[in-house]
């Protein structure tokens, strides 16, 4: 067992706050080397969940959706790893993320879209999957503007799985 594999499984989390506390215990169980690739819809949690990982490893923020940088490095205030938060979303390939010549041996690496772009990076690494949950009272089963629906507290799946 080594880095968030004692949280492999699945998660229900009901707002954006406990988000950030699973995120608190994910980033208190990564090690230097460690990769996780976050995937979910356009407001999904991603940038919620990778808050709540920057305070478990106890760097400094703030974290933030990447508009205009690709990754950013937040240093560690307690003597441990950066993380490295890269938004992949207008990446076109792997090889792009390639060139961002990120120092993933010491560093904890988190990639917002990441699936499929991370080969090569490293051996092995974990994926959480956020997901809107269904068949509640989720945007899906709602009229109206579903991105007022998505903005709403409202729970979501998190599976955090071990890659390849
Ligand atoms: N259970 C929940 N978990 C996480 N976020 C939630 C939850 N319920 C509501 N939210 C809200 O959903 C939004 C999630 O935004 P966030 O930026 O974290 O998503 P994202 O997946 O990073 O989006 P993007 O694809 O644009 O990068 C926030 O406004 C947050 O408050
Ligand atoms: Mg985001």
């Amino acid at each position: 067992m080594s880095g968030i594999d004692p949280l492999v499984g699945r998660y229900e989390i009901a707002s954006p706050g406990e988000m950030e506390e699973f995120g608190d215990r994910v980033g208190r169980m990564l090690r230097p080397g460690d990769l996780v690739v976050l995937t979910g819809a356009l407001g999904a949690g991603k940038t919620t969940l990778t808050r709540g990982i920057a305070a478990g490893l106890g760097v400094r923020g703030p974290v933030q959706s990447p508009t205009f940088v690709i990754a950013r490095t937040h240093p560690s205030l307690v003597g441990g790893p950066p993380l490295v938060h890269v938004d992949a979303y207008r990446l076109g390939s792997a090889l792009e993320l390639d060139d961002l010549d990120i120092d993933a041996d010491r560093s904890v690496v988190i990639v917002e879209w990441g699936r499929d772009m991370v080969d090569g990076i490293r051996d092995s690494w974990w994926e959480i999957e956020l997901e809107r949950e269904l068949g509640g009272r989720g945007a899906d089963t709602m009229c109206g503007d579903p991105s007022d629906a998505l903005d709403a507290d409202a729970p979501r799946v998190v599976t955090v799985s071990r890659r390849p």
